[in-house]
Parts: C-alpha cells; sequence; structure tokens
C-alpha cells in the first residue's frame, strides 16, 4: 500500500471482529515495523506489551472502563517506555560502529539525559508517539485497522500487565478487523490554524 493511502485511511476503529485471530507472522511483521521507528541517540527506550491472553485483555477492558475495542480487536499493544535506556549499556545502540563513535555517542547519550528526569519522560513519549503511529500505518498496509486510546485508569493497566520499576506508560493501541466503518472525520482545523511557517506571530 502507497503510504499516503496508510495515511489518508487510517482511522480509529472501535468495533472489531471479535472472531479474528493474527498470526504470529503477522504479529511479528507489525512489531518488527515498529522496531524500525526513530529514537533519540537510537536509545530504543519504548517496550511494546502484546496482549493476545484473554484474560489478560478482560481485565485490561475493565481498566480501560469497559471500552468494547479492548476485548473485540484482535490484539491490544501497550505503548510503555523505559526510562533509564540511556544508561542500559547503551553502547550497543551502536554496535555496529566503530568502536569510539560508540563509546562517544554512549557518553553524550547519558550525560544528557542521566538525572534529568523531566527530558526522559520526554523521550519516552516521543518515542512511543512515533512508534505507534508506525505501528498503525504499518497494520494498515497489512489490511487491519487500529484505534490509539488513552481512555483508561494507569494504575490499574500497570497493575495489569505487571509495568516494572523506570517504565512508563503511553498508550494502548488495538488492531483487528474492523466490521463498523469510523465516523466521517468530525472536525478537522484549517492548515492555515495549525501550521505555522517560519515563526509564530
Ligand atoms: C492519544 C490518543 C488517545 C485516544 N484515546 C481514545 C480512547 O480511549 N478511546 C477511543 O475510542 N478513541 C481514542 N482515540 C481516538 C481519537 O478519538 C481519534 O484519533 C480522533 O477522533 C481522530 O479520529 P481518527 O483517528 O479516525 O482520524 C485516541 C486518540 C489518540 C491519538
Amino acid at each position: 500500500m502507497d503510504t499516503f493511502d496508510a495515511i489518508y485511511q487510517r482511522r480509529s476503529i472501535k468495533h472489531y471482529d471479535p472472531t479474528h485471530e493474527m498470526t504470529e507472522a503477522e504479529v511479528r511483521k507489525l512489531m518488527d515495523a515498529a522496531l524500525q521507528s526513530p529514537t533519540s541517540f537510537n536509545m530504543q527506550n519504548w517496550r511494546f506489551v502484546v496482549v493476545r491472553d484473554k484474560e489478560v485483555r478482560k481485565q485490561l477492558r475493565a481498566a480501560a472502563y469497559g471500552q468494547a475495542q479492548v476485548e473485540e480487536a484482535s490484539m491490544v499493544i501497550v505503548l510503555c517506555a523505559h526510562l533509564s535506556a540511556h544508561a542500559l549499556e547503551p553502547q550497543r545502540y551502536w554496535r555496529e560502529s566503530p568502536p569510539e563513535v560508540g563509546k562517544k555517542l554512549a557518553d553524550m547519550l547519558f550525560n544528557l539525559y542521566e538525572g534529568n528526569e523531566q527530558l526522559q519522560r520526554d523521550e519516552a513519549m516521543r518515542s512511543v508517539g512515533i512508534a505507534g503511529q508506525t505501528i498503525m500505518l504499518a497494520a494498515k498496509a497489512m489490511g487491519y485497522d487500529s484505534c490509539p486510546m488513552v481512555g483508561y485508569d494507569p494504575a490499574k493497566v500497570a497493575e495489569v500487565i505487571r509495568l516494572p520499576e523506570e517504565h512508563v506508560l503511553g498508550y494502548l493501541i488495538t488492531i483487528g478487523k474492523a466490521v463498523q466503518p469510523a465516523w466521517p472525520k468530525p472536525g478537522q482545523l484549517s492548515s492555515e490554524e495549525v501550521v505555522i511557517h517560519d515563526q509564530f506571530k
């Protein structure tokens, strides 16, 4: 599928065929695409919890205020991030580069993020934001639909997926086969309002 077709055809879908199951190869293909998403210093701070188990999905649905798509979709991805990715043997993020380059970048990465909790959290949200769009466009290209979601109780979702220390939740994405189209785009703002050329006035 053409990239622009995927961008324009992706919509947030709330009703899925509950009997449809994705194959292992499809799940792998989708998640391998997610791993192509860019991250600052290639730190790959995202962590993706792919939830297909029915019992875990039931618990997630309860944590998401009963939203049906959490159980009806073929799977739910909980996008999380590791806040200390900058300190997890960072030289491996450039292991294919010359060692002196890897060492230099690892030091820069560590010094930039260590002790700066705001920046660690900002980076977590940037990374999961970018990866999520990669996932949703890749899903569309594979014939699947998706819905990003923040309508959930974060403490409960963290409990259900057993979110470890030093990790944060980003948001959920449901993936599956649509059984109802999205409603028409409800009220897009004009380019004049949201695209700023060069500087804000
Ligand atoms: C961060 C984020 C959180 C969202 N949370 C929910 C949600 O909890 N439940 C839901 O049904 N839709 C949710 N949506 C979908 C939005 O309502 C939808 O993206 C928006 O209305 C635009 O429609 P479109 O995605 O079809 O273009 C969310 C979207 C984003 C980006």
